[in-house]
């Protein structure tokens, strides 16, 4: 792998034990964002789909959801890390849906034809990429003309919280600073329509998705915060790299959980959903 095109996000960097929190934590991710996903998924026009791709797919969460509104056709996940692929066809088999395929590779070099794919689609891949404008170059590449692509990132810009957490901004200086040192972006939500826009994607629309104690259910988001909290340990990037001290990111994490459990309080995750059509 050409350094310069790595990113953040290599699972060579995680141990056996911390795929398999992460394999917990993108699946848990996913539940709770389902119905939101699925309401944007409408902005993409699946009538006459023949085949639509999940670019980095990790779980295959997105793709189980593609290949029941999308039951004509066909869904291909790609993503280059085994250990999950590998998760994700356990999972496809286990629930007999067979308009699936996965296949490794790299998001910049995929091995499909020109103009091959109706509808692109990806989740929490582009915050990571080194080089998001080579891949978004790559997915045009393999979209047809008139066909759709969509991706769907955080942007913590839009996270707000009332009232806030104790040591709300030092976590967050703390993860822009190590982001940064690893190369990956985490207000990269609001950088998509510039992306497509500056890549000739016509006809852009820009969703905010966020998600909040009004469309998510409040014990679903203090079960994502729970699932965070265990892996606060001193293994954490954060505590490792000294940006943040652990006592100060387990406070973090215990006002937060309450802050959440209190139903007066107002907490929304940020993210954007956004789509454009390809012109060739
Ligand atoms: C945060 S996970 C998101 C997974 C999934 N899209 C989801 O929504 O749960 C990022 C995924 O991108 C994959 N990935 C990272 N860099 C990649 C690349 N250059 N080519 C293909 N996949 C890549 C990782 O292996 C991982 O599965």
């Amino acid at each position: 792998m050409d350094r310069k095109f790595a990113g953040t996000y290599e699972s060579n960097l995680f141990s056996e034990k911390e795929i398999e929190y992460e394999i917990n934590r993108l699946e848990q991710s996913f539940n709770i964002e389902k119905e939101i996903l699925k309401k944007n998924m409408n902005l993409l026009d699946f009538t006459g789909c023949k085949t639509a791709l999940d670019v980095g797919c990790g779980t295959g969460a997105a793709v189980r959801l593609l290949a029941g509104i999308n039951g004509q056709g066909t869904i291909v996940g790609v993503d280059r890390e085994n250990k999950y692929l590998d998760y994700a066809r356990k999972k496809i088999q286990d629930l007999n849906i067979e308009n699936v395929s996965f296949l490794n590779c790299d998001c910049y070099n995929m091995p499909f034809e020109d103009n091959h794919f109706d509808i692109c689609f990806s989740r929490l891949l582009f915050q990571h990429l080194v080089n998001p404008e080579a891949a978004i170059r790559e997915l045009i590449r393999v979209t047809k003309p008139k066909g759709k692509i969509a991706i769907c990132e955080i942007d913590k810009g839009l996270n707000c919280f009332y009232p806030e957490p104790r040591h709300l901004r030092k976590y967050y200086d703390a993860e822009v600073r190590y982001r940064r040192f690893v190369k990956g972006d985490i207000y990269f939500g609001r950088k998509i329509y510039t992306l497509f826009a500056k890549n000739g994607i016509k006809d852009i629309k820009v969703v905010n998705s966020s998600l909040d104690v009004c469309n998510c259910k409040r014990k679903d988001l203090i079960d994502m915060v729970e699932n965070w909290k265990q892996e606060n340990s001193d293994n954490h990037p954060l505590v490792r790299t000294k940006l943040i001290k652990l006592e100060e990111l387990n406070e973090y994490y215990a006002d937060l959980t309450n802050i959440l459990a209190d139903e007066d309080s107002y907490i929304s995750f940020g993210n954007y959903f956004v789509v454009g059509t390809v012109e060739k």
